[in-house]
């Protein structure tokens, strides 16, 4: 039988390199060998109180970018996670075993106690234990996901055992983060600093979908500094971060000529962005054209989530029927 393969996007925007790399690239290489649920995570994205229309604009961004990505409906089940009832459910059974200390000590929760103070809601609190439950509701050994979500899939074994352990059963296996390179991606953003993150603003990102134009203009102002001054020189964090982006657009050759330059404190950073825009452009152009086609088509969407949610919630049916008689729900 196939290993079983979840993983899941939040909807708060459009989807960005880090997100392509991190997570999307891997789904689609998946999908052939593996039993593949790939889901938009709306349920997640209320913890920062969207309106309904960008909530819905949203979810169909991302709907249309996993399709455009390769994502073939034909082979995988792509749904939407509200669309899956049985997902609150069983955050309802995680949330009795999951203890204030330890969701406390996420580090997700922390950022988000300092990105938006103003409202540090239960959600938020809880948000590892949906996440084990989205993964726990198919019993998914392996999920793609980028280095930033390592932790949430360690605080997923934890609850998976707890389950096990307190009902005396094996019934959930333990699912570890995944990508087919040896280690997880964290992709840099533009602003020479930390992770590609839609929370950073639109100019440390680049969006699957922008136009040659923009991904120029967001390369051009990328954060540098003022150029090696020595030979061989370790690179600052900011250059860094344009090599890190340079190695996954551009070719090895490329790569060893503009590192050769900057060794050799020949280095012009114009002429280094300007080579990453181009090599990012030849790469997001049949993506790009594809989301705008998939777009238009609402239909054709309209039956990916409806196929999908049907197919996912028997999953789920499934082991919520298996689960609840595990915890003592039984009839008479
Ligand atoms: P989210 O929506 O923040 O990001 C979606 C995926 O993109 C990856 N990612 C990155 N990878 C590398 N470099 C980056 N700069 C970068 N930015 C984002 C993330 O690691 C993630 O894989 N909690 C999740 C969504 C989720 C989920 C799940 C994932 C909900 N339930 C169950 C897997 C399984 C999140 O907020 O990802």
């Amino acid at each position: 039988m196939k290993e079983t393969v979840v993983s899941g996007i939040r909807p708060t925007g459009k989807l960005h390199l880090g997100n392509y790399f991190g997570a999307v690239t891997n789904f689609v290489k998946m999908q052939y060998d593996y039993n593949c649920f790939f889901f938009i995570a709306d349920l997640h994205s209320l913890t920062t109180h969207p309106t309904p229309q960008d909530l819905h604009g949203y979810v169909k961004h991302v709907l249309v970018e996993y399709l455009a990505c390769g994502i073939d409906p034909e082979q995988s089940t792509i749904y939407i996670q509200s669309d899956v009832p049985e997902v609150a459910e069983l955050y309802l059974y995680l949330n009795m075993n999951a203890y204030l200390g330890e969701l406390e000590r996420s580090t997700s929760f922390k950022d988000k106690i300092r990105s938006q103070p103003n409202n540090v809601n239960a959600g938020l609190l809880t948000y590892p234990a949906l996440m084990a439950a989205d993964i726990l509701i198919h019993r998914a050994s392996k999920v793609p996901v980028g280095k930033d979500q390592e932790q949430h899939l360690e605080m997923t074994r934890t609850f998976g055992n707890r389950f096990n352990r307190l009902y005396n059963s094996e019934y959930f296996v333990e699912p570890f983060a995944f990508n087919y390179a040896k280690n997880l991606v964290k992709v840099p953003g533009l602003d020479g600093k930390g992770k590609m993150s839609k929370s950073e603003g639109d100019g440390n990102c680049i969006y699957l979908s922008d136009s040659p134009e923009i991904i120029r203009k967001k390369l051009l102002r990328a954060v540098t500094d003022s150029g090696p001054s020595v030979e061989n020189q370790t690179k600052p964090e900011a250059i860094q971060n344009l090599f890190d982006l340079m190695n996954i657009v551009s070719s090895p050759d490329t790569i060893a000529h503009y590192d050769a330059l900057y060794n050799n404190v020949a280095i012009r950073y114009g002429d280094l962005k300007k080579q990453i825009a181009e090599d990012m452009i030849i790469f997001n152009s049949p993506i790009r054209e594809r989301i705008e086609e998939l777009s238009k088509d609402n239909s054709y969407l309209r039956k990916v989530a409806e196929q999908g949610a049907v197919k996912a919630r028997e999953s789920a049916q499934k082991t919520m029927k298996e689960v609840r008689a595990l915890i003592g729900f039984k009839s008479f």
